[in-house]
């Protein structure tokens, strides 16, 4: 295995996951494309999200890659289940300290998976129940439909063709975990662009912006650096507000 492989495997296995709800998503981080059917749509470290399974039932050919899919389905409810009512722990803890207006104590964590949070609409615990419908649907759609979820490294998409995708994405993935080693993001970012067609888009939320205080200082270097070397090779890309809180990026196939 390669060196960059090696430590892009140490950062998943240092990753934890979540469920984002294709609703929160189409709504404030990802613009999708607006018909999706019959189009190959594929999302890296998916996670516990009912984004496949929602774009395949538009009509998308849809798959979710992630390492946690190489597990057996029992270990994968399990992580699931551990790993979102950790999240629910953690986020409750943050609501109360904002009702006494600490906001110093809401951790970037707890802020970056419910932007709302900042909005002090501190009552507000929707966030965790979309996420417990979104892994739910996620696990009924993993057993049934196991052939959309591809348990791999994000950096192999060895399953796709060179040019054959329509659109990408990754929600708390990509630019999360990976952005933690320049080599490891250029890779992952490197094997999209392989599968895209041409001038077809990647979005990676969130990215550099409103929501700096996501990364520590080294992560936020290297995607400073990246924006860079995709300048430096007239790569077209967009760093964008969403509609909700936090950028994307946006990088489009040559
Ligand atoms: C925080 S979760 C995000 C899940 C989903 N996108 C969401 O927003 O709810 C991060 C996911 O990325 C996966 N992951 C981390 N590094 C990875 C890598 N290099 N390749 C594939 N999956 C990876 C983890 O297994 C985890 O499920």
């Amino acid at each position: 295995m390669s060196l960059v492989r090696e430590s892009e495997r140490r950062l998943a296995d240092a990753s934890y996951t979540s469920a984002f709800h294709y609703k929160s998503a189409n709504h404030y981080v990802i613009e999708f494309p607006e018909n999706v059917r019959g189009l190959t749509i594929v999302e890296l470290c998916s996670g516990a999200s009912n984004i496949v399974k929602s774009l395949s039932d538009q009509g998308a050919n849809a798959y979710g890659v992630d390492v946690l899919y190489k597990q057996p389905f029992k270990r994968v409810e399990r992580t699931v289940q551990e790993s979102l009512d950790s999240f629910h722990r953690k986020a409750n803890k943050a609501r109360k300290s904002i009702q006494g207006v600490d906001l110093a104590n809401v951790s970037d964590f707890a802020v970056a998976i419910n932007p709302d949070l900042l909005n002090a609409k501190v009552n507000d615990s929707s966030y965790d129940r979309a996420s417990q419908q979104a892994a739910e649907e996620f696990l009924k759609d993993f057993l049934k439909n196991r052939s959309r979820y591809v348990g791999n490294l994000a950096s192999n998409l060895s399953f796709l063709e060179d040019d054959s995708v329509d659109f990408m994405f990754s929600i708390q993935g990509v630019s999360k975990f990976l952005a933690s080693d320049l080599d490891v993001l250029n890779g992952v970012v490197n094997e999209a662009l392989r599968v895209l067609k041409r001038n077809k888009e990647l979005h990676l939320y969130p990215w550099r912006g409103r929501q700096e205080a996501f990364w520590n200082s080294s992560s936020l270097q290297n995607l400073i650096a990246f924006e860079r070397s995709l300048d430096q090779a007239s790569t077209e890309h967009k760093n964008e507000l969403t509609s909700g809180e936090g950028n994307r990026l946006i990088v489009i196939k040559p």
